[in-house]
C-alpha cells in the first residue's frame, strides 16, 4: 500500500501509546482514522490530543473481545464512510507478569482475550467485509518481540503473542490473491502507558495469580520509559505498508534477533541440543547478544530496586509456589 490519502483505517487500541502514534502518522498522511478503544479516559485525551494537532480522528468505545460490539463498530464506520475501512490495526493490548505456575484462569482469559482474542475478532469482523468490497487494502497487528520467545514469567503474553504472529502469517498468506496486504509489528520495547493496564484490569477477570500493585506497574512504567517512541514505531509501520512486508522488528538487527530467538527450536530436539542450552543459560551474554539487547530495550532494565518491588512474583495467596517467588502477606 503506497497511498494514505482519504483511507480509511480503524485502530483498536488506538487511544494510548502504541496505537495513538499509529493514529497520529496515519491521520498526518491523509487518512480518516477511527480510534477504537476500552478506556474512556484514554479516548478523551485522545481527543484531545487531536484537536490540540488539528488532525480528524473519530473514536469509538469498544472492547475488542466483544464480538457484537466489533460488528457494531464495522456497521458504524460504514454508515460514516460508505464503506469498511481500507486499513485495520489491531494494535489494543494489555500484559500482566508472573511465574507461569501462579497463573489464573482470569489472567490467561484477560491477556490472550485481549491479545489473540481481540486480533481474531477483528479479522473476523473485517476481513470478509474487505473481501466482499474488492478494494484491496491492508490489514496490521501489533504483536511483540515476545512472540519470539518464552519465559518463566512471561506465559500467558507469551503465548497470546506468538498466536497473534502464527495467525497472522497464515493471513498473509490468504489475502494475498484478495490484495490485502498483512503484515505483523514486533517491537520490544516502547514507551507507553500499557504499565497501568495490570491496575485498570476489568473485575469480570477476578483475581491474578501475579502480585500486581502500584510499585510492580512503577516498575514496568521506568522499564517502558526508555522505549522508542511510538512515533519512530508507527513510521516502521508505515515504511512496511509501503514495501509489503509482513515482519516488521523495528531495529537495524532485527533479522538476526529473530534468527537467535529462534535458535533454541532445533536444540530441545536432542539431550545434546539440551546440554547445550543449559550451558548456554549458565554463560554470561555474548557481546552480540548485548549489543542486540542494548538496541531492543534501549537501556529499559530492571534493576535490582525495581525487582524490590516485587514486580514478577505470585500473589501472596498462591500457596503452591515457594514463599521465596511470592509477594510477602
Ligand atoms: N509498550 C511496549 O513496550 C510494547 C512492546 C511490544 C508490544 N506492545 C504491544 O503494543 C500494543 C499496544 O500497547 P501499548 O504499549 O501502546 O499500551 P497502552 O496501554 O499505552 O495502549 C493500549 C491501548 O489498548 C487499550 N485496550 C486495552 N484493553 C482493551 C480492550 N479490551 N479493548 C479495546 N482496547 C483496549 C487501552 O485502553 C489502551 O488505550 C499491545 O498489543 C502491546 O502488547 C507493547
Amino acid at each position: 500500500m503506497t497511498e494514505f490519502k482519504d483511507k480509511v483505517a480503524f485502530i483498536t487500541g488506538g487511544a494510548s501509546g502504541v496505537g495513538l502514534g499509529q493514529a497520529h502518522r496515519l491521520a498526518e498522511r491523509g487518512c480518516r482514522v477511527v480510534i477504537a478503544d476500552f478506556n474512556r479516559r484514554h479516548l478523551d485525551e485522545a481527543e484531545e490530543y487531536f484537536r490540540a494537532r488539528a488532525l480528524p480522528v473519530h473514536t469509538i468505545r469498544l472492547d475488542v473481545t466483544d464480538r457484537e460490539g466489533f460488528a457494531a463498530a464495522a456497521d458504524e464506520v460504514e454508515r460514516l464512510y460508505g464503506h469498511t475501512p481500507d486499513i485495520i490495526v489491531l494494535t489494543a493490548g494489555v500484559n500482566v507478569f508472573g511465574p507461569a505456575e501462579a497463573s489464573t484462569y482470569g489472567d490467561y482469559d484477560w491477556v490472550m482475550g485481549v491479545c489473540l482474542g481481540g486480533v481474531i475478532n477483528g479479522l473476523v469482523t473485517f476481513v470478509p467485509r474487505m473481501i466482499r468490497r474488492a478494494a484491496g487494502g491492508f490489514v496490521a497487528a501489533t504483536v511483540s518481540f515476545g512472540a519470539f520467545g518464552a519465559g518463566p514469567i512471561t506465559a500467558p503474553y507469551a503465548a497470546a503473542k506468538a498466536a497473534a504472529l502464527n495467525l497472522m502469517e497464515s493471513y498473509y498468506m490468504a489475502l494475498k490473491p484478495y490484495g490485502i496486504g498483512v503484515c505483523a509489528l514486533c517491537p520490544a520495547n516502547v514507551r507507553t502507558n500499557i504499565y497501568q493496564a495490570a491496575l485498570d484490569r476489568p473485575e469480570k477477570y477476578g483475581a491474578s495469580g501475579y502480585n500486581v500493585n502500584e510499585g510492580t506497574q512503577r516498575a514496568v512504567e521506568q522499564v517502558n520509559a526508555a522505549g522508542m517512541d511510538p512515533l519512530v514505531l508507527a513510521d516502521k509501520l508505515i515504511e512496511a505498508m509501503q514495501d509489503g512486508r509482513f515482519l516488521v522488528v523495528p531495529y537495524e538487527h532485527g533479522a538476526r534477533m529473530v534468527e537467535l530467538a529462534y535458535a533454541r527450536f532445533p536444540l530441545y530436539c536432542t539431550p545434546e541440543g539440551m546440554q547445550k542450552l543449559a550451558e548456554k543459560k549458565a554463560a554470561p551474554m555474548t557481546e552480540e547478544e548485548k549489543m542486540l539487547f542494548d538496541e531492543r530495550e534501549n537501556g529499559g532494565t530492571f534493576t535490582p530496586e525495581m525487582m524490590a518491588s516485587g514486580f514478577g512474583k505470585a500473589a501472596a495467596d498462591v500457596d503452591w509456589v515457594p514463599e521465596a517467588k511470592r509477594a510477602k502477606r
